[in-house]
């Protein structure tokens, strides 16, 4: 993600898994032998499928799509949170001691019941569950991710929205002190805090989810924890991070990315393969840890579900 010419969009070669590779290690772990074995190359793979022991409740998705997920290690290590750094491989070191704990939210603006709330209490308010969701970022890269989180929906109702809101806008902590990026004045990558938003039908769609947790243990900083947005259907960079407020409106907001660069980055950012980024194909996209690209979907595969959502909406024009 960014607004000037870079090569982004080349994945580094240890996400770019070679097929056969790939295969050997699947046939690997499925004989078990990851004890037998001690080569360090073998290990070394095998290290890769760590995954936390879950530290949380949830209901299990039944997976019927049958994805297939991509691993722990790739979700958590290839980030973009441009608070830490540019760089998706510098985010997960540089994330490390970062303090998700105690949090707040404010959840305020044309609502009825407006609030401030810590992370602990609005996690018990209600109940976690999976989603397994396809998740696709505009510069081409894709992955397949379990979530564990609430739908939005829940907590929009809990706050009573005012007839007034037509738009609900996220942003994400400012904290200086513990976001390298914001620390840099005037040598800042972009202009924070990181603001997303949502229409209020998109907010209230059954797919729109906070998620607090991944594999079925609460978000690694570098995901966004304590709590971030999910929303399958769009471009990864809507599923804004860390976030501590939370504000219902009537006008349509400035999102971060939108006002950086207006012509590459719209409101609405539905993945779209056949409207392409100005430097990016949408056509195709590449699963991390694949060799081969595959074809990008209508709405990231989701159109059931949302498609009735931009009818009479001209698609080239609000992207
Ligand atoms: N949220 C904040 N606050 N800062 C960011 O830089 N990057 C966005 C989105 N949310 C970003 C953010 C982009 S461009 C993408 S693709 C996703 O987070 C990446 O999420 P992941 O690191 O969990 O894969």
């Amino acid at each position: 993600m960014n607004y000037i010419k870079s090569k982004d969009w080349e994945l580094p070669e240890n996400f770019v898994t070679d097929e056969r590779l790939f295969n050997e290690r699947r046939k690997f772990l499925k004989l078990g032998a990851a004890l037998a074995v001690s080569t360090a190359g073998v290990m070394d793979l095998a290290a890769k499928e760590f995954v936390p022991s879950p530290n949380l409740e949830y209901l299990k998705e039944p997976n019927l799509q049958k994805l297939t997920l991509n691993s722990y290690e790739q979700i958590s290590s290839y980030n973009n949170f441009y608070e830490f750094s540019t760089n998706k491989k510098d985010v997960k070191p540089l994330a490390q001691n970062f303090k998700s704990a105690p949090w707040r939210i404010t959840i305020d603006g044309l609502v009825e019941r407006p609030i401030q709330i810590d992370m602990e209490k609005l996690m018990k308010k209600f109940p976690l569950e999976e989603r397994i969701y396809r998740f696709r970022c505009v510069e081409g890269w894709s992955m397949v991710v379990p979530w564990v989180g609430f739908e939005l929906s829940h907590l929009i109702k809990h706050v009573k929205p005012l007839s007034g809101a037509k738009y609900v806008r996220f942003v994400t902590l400012y904290d200086p002190e513990q976001f390298p990026d914001q620390k840099r004045s005037s040598f800042v990558a972009l202009e924070y805090p990181y603001i997303e938003a949502l229409r209020m039908d998109e907010a209230m769609n059954p797919l729109a989810f906070m998620a607090t947790g991944l594999y079925g243990h609460t978000l690694p900083p570098q995901n966004g924890a304590p709590i971030r947005l999910t929303l399958p259907w769009k471009y990864g960079f809507k599923s804004i991070k860390s976030i501590v407020r939370i504000t219902f409106t009537d006008s349509q907001p400035l999102n971060t990315w939108q006002k950086m660069a207006p012509k590459e980055y719209g409101f609405y950012a539905n993945v779209n393969p056949h409207v392409d980024h100005p430097r990016w194909s949408q056509a195709r996209e590449r699963v991390l840890g694949k060799f081969l690209k595959q074809n990008t979907l209508m709405f990231n595969g989701y159109e059931n579900d949302v498609a009735h959502m931009y009818k009479g909406m001209d698609l080239r024009k609000l992207f």
